[in-house]
């Protein structure tokens, strides 16, 4: 245990309410006073959006650390206590498995964890979406982290203009590969451009090696062999100092891109930045949300939150995500507001195919 801070940010859908919208103060309730006082945590913050719990967590034991994830896990399972009392809908629904083994990853809930030498002043932002999957981070991070015309602070932030690192993951294949931007990008491109295939897991300063982000990659379906619902993400990004500032960090999502998620999990549709007060999806249950937290740290203490996208600056975003649901609703059940094929395979689809088998005739 050295001075290093952890900050791990730990999510799960344990029950919703009403639906798939939201969680209900209860469950809220319950999570903090599980964390409350816990030895193992410096500070902790329990938030939510739509029908997914976080908690923000610090301490210095560590990424992987079997303490910090037990108390996890027990968090949830008390929680999903009051949501099954309550008869919320989905109980339970991210815990895949009835014992905790160790490690909480690969059992259902989502994590993002990174540990560092907290600098002399360190920002971080917490974003956590609901309604779509990790890979909705790769297009806001690639601009982070990587477009000049996004981030000014690559072309004249002498810490930055070497650029930055990208472990990428191959969720499909379970294998990662690191990219280096800029000489990369082309490269990397390719596939990040496919968000349901591959994620940027973390992101480092070239030149320090220090980590710059750390985003929770998981897909729930492909451990379970069925719909259990999208992956709702959370994503921890350090700012300032050599790595982009506050504002370059905010602002891809000043632009709402197209993610998976939406609609029982299978619809495209725009990432519509929130305040928390904004944050349970309701159309459609969606569109598909982010919020974005800011935290000082000091001494692994969490000062904050700013809740930036409740900032009139992404009135104009909230409003264009509007437009884009309002006109991709129309292709109803059509490509590409539904998923592609390959994303449907843990619906009907399956079943649907073999129902029809006999009534497919072969063309030769
Ligand atoms: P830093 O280099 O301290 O992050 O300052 C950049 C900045 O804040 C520009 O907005
Ligand atoms: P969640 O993944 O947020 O539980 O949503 C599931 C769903 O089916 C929404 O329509
Ligand atoms: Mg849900
Ligand atoms: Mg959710």
């Amino acid at each position: 245990m050295g001075k290093e801070i952890t900050v791990s940010v730990i999510k799960a859908d344990v029950g919703g309410y009403v639906g798939h919208s939201s969680v209900h103060p209860e469950l809220l309730a319950k999570a903090k006073a599980m964390l409350d006082g816990r030895p193992e945590l410096i500070d902790y913050y329990v938030t939510h959006v739509g029908d997914d719990i976080n908690l923000i967590m610090t301490h210095q034991l560590g990424c992987n650390a079997g303490k910090i994830h037990q108390l996890a896990w027990d968090t949830f399972v008390a929680c999903t206590d009051v949501a099954r009392k309550l008869k919320l809908y989905g109980a339970g629904q991210d815990l895949l498995s009835d014992a905790f083994s160790g490690n909480i990853k690969g059992m259902g809930p989502g994590v993002a964890e990174m540990q560092f030498e907290e600098r002399k002043s360190e920002p971080i932002i917490i974003f956590m979406a609901d309604k779509t999957e990790p890979g909705a981070w790769n297009l806001p991070l690639y601009k982070m982290f990587a477009d000049p015309f996004n981030t000014i602070g690559l072309v004249i932030d002498p810490n930055m203009h070497d650029g930055f690192e990208f472990e990428v993951r191959d969720l499909i294949k379970n294998r990662e590969v690191t990219f280096s931007a800029p000489e990369d990008i082309y490269d990397m491109l390719v596939l990040i451009g496919a968000p349901g295939h591959y994620c940027i897991k973390r992101v480092f300063h070239k030149k320090t090696g220090e980590i710059a982000a750390s985003s929770s990659t998981q897909r729930l379906n492909l451990m379970a062999g069925r719909y259990v619902g999208k992956d709702d993400p959370v994503l921890i990004v350090r700012c300032q100092s050599g790595l982009p500032a506050v504002g370059e960090v905010l602002e891809p999502f000043a632009s709402p891109h197209m993610v998976s998620g939406w609609m029982r999990g299978s619809h495209s549709g725009p990432l519509m930045p929130v305040g928390l007060k904004d944050c349970a999806p309701t159309r459609f249950d969606g569109p598909p949300r982010v919020v974005a937290l800011g935290f000082q740290l000091a001494d692994g203490k969490l000062h904050g939150p700013q809740d930036f996208f409740a900032d009139t600056a992404f009135d104009l975003a909230r409003q264009k995500a509007n437009e884009l649901a309002n006109y991709i609703r129309r292709l109803g059940p059509f490509e590409p507001h539904r998923l592609h094929l390959d994303e449907m395979e843990y619906t009907t689809m399956p079943q649907v195919l073999e129902k029809l088998k006999e009534r497919f005739k072969d063309l030769r």
